[in-house]
């Protein structure tokens, strides 16, 4: 048994502006982009500079200070009313992860008390510090619940990325695979590609073999395959919203890994953070989906790889209901078979 790492970073403010991992460029080149206004934080989660919901959440935070900064220059004690443009636009930015509304309810409640006649952005920026810290020590409280479930020497597979990029730092279902892989628990993990953005292929892969955690890339095909005829104790994924019942929605792909979970007797962990709970919607039919470019399904790294013009779907989440859930893993604790009854052990924890 060993300490689990925890390099990775994606989202760093120093010297009075944002800094992400261009997330676009990885593996291949490690680019880090920087922002002083709001607006530019909102096209940068649009556009996928950062992604992965609870990422997403803690850059709209500092989001927040930059949209307070400027209003503040600009309108000095009437700044509060010129917060309401920005943050709507932010607000928007991606319409499925609910740690992205979460994140500005809460930077908006903390500087609705502040005076006038001040400037709000150290309070602000102590307020996004504050979010983005409690996203990194809920990952590791989640790596040990989850890790606690899994028996010795076990295989997985995860898709998309849940990692360290996806979040503060050491990731929700990843945060699992890298404790359980510390613990011995976890001994072989497989990762889908996830198209049509790849995320398992640049961003999981990536992860995990820096840290030297024996991870093997398929394509999202071979998944019913491999449960079909390897060693396959656990799906473990990260959530972009829960809803009070217990359905998640998550990366296209999910839900079709849940049924085939199912046929094969294989066990579906979803492990995210309660900021991405979002008790006000009672079903996963109620939750947003975003629809993403065609393009993003028609071609690869910018090369054509269909007939032009051909119409291409392009749901960037889907829902798996509950019942296809064995467990929901959160920092207030476990959910075993999601439910509107079980998941309200962990309301209000
Ligand atoms: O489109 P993305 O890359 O933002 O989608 C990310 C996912 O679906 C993740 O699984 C989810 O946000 C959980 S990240 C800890």
């Amino acid at each position: 048994m060993h300490k689990p790492l925890d390099s990775i970073q994606p989202i760093i403010w120093r010297e009075d502006r944002l800094h992400l991992l261009d997330q676009r460029r990885l593996p291949n080149e490690q680019v880090w982009l920087d922002y002083q206004q709001a607006n530019e934080v909102a096209d940068a989660i649009t556009n996928m500079v950062v992604r992965g919901a609870p990422a997403i959440g803690i850059t709209a935070a500092f989001g927040v200070v930059l949209a307070a900064r400027e209003a503040w220059l600009q309108q000095g004690e009437a700044w509060k009313q010129a917060m309401d443009k920005p943050l709507a636009y932010l607000a928007e930015s991606r319409p499925t992860a609910v740690n992205l509304r979460w994140a500005i309810e809460r930077m908006t409640s903390v500087y609705q008390d502040l005076p006038d006649n001040e400037s709000p952005e150290e309070i602000l920026i102590e307020q996004a510090k504050m979010i983005h810290n409690e996203d990194i020590a809920a990952n590791h409280k989640m790596g040990k619940l989850g890790s606690a479930l899994i028996d010795a020497d076990s295989h997985v597979l995860t898709h998309c990325n849940a990692g360290a990029l996806a979040t503060g730092g050491f990731g929700t279902a990843l945060g699992v695979i890298r404790q359980a892989y510390a613990d011995g628990n976890v001994t072989q993990v497989y990762a889908d590609e996830t198209r049509p953005w790849l995320q398992g292929a640049r961003l999981t892969a990536w992860e995990l073999s820096q840290e030297g955690i024996p991870v093997t890339l398929q394509a999202d095909g071979a998944a019913a395959a491999l449960m079909a005829t390897s060693k396959l104790e656990w799906i473990i994924v990260g959530a972009d919203r829960i809803t009070a019942n217990g359905d998640v929605a998550n990366k296209i792909g999910t839900y079709m890994l849940a049924i085939l979970a199912k046929y094969h007797n294989v066990k579906v962990m979803v492990v995210a953070p309660t900021s991405t709970i979002d008790w006000t919607l009672n079903s996963g039919s109620e939750i947003p989906i975003e629809q993403r470019p065609a393009e993003e399904v028609t071609t690869i790294n910018g090369v054509n790889i269909a007939p032009q013009g051909i119409p291409a779907l392009n749901p960037a989440f889907d829902v798996t209901p509950a019942s296809l859930i064995d467990v929901i893993v959160t920092e207030a604790g476990v959910v075993l078979s999601p439910s509107l009854e079980s998941m309200s052990i962990i309301k209000g924890n």
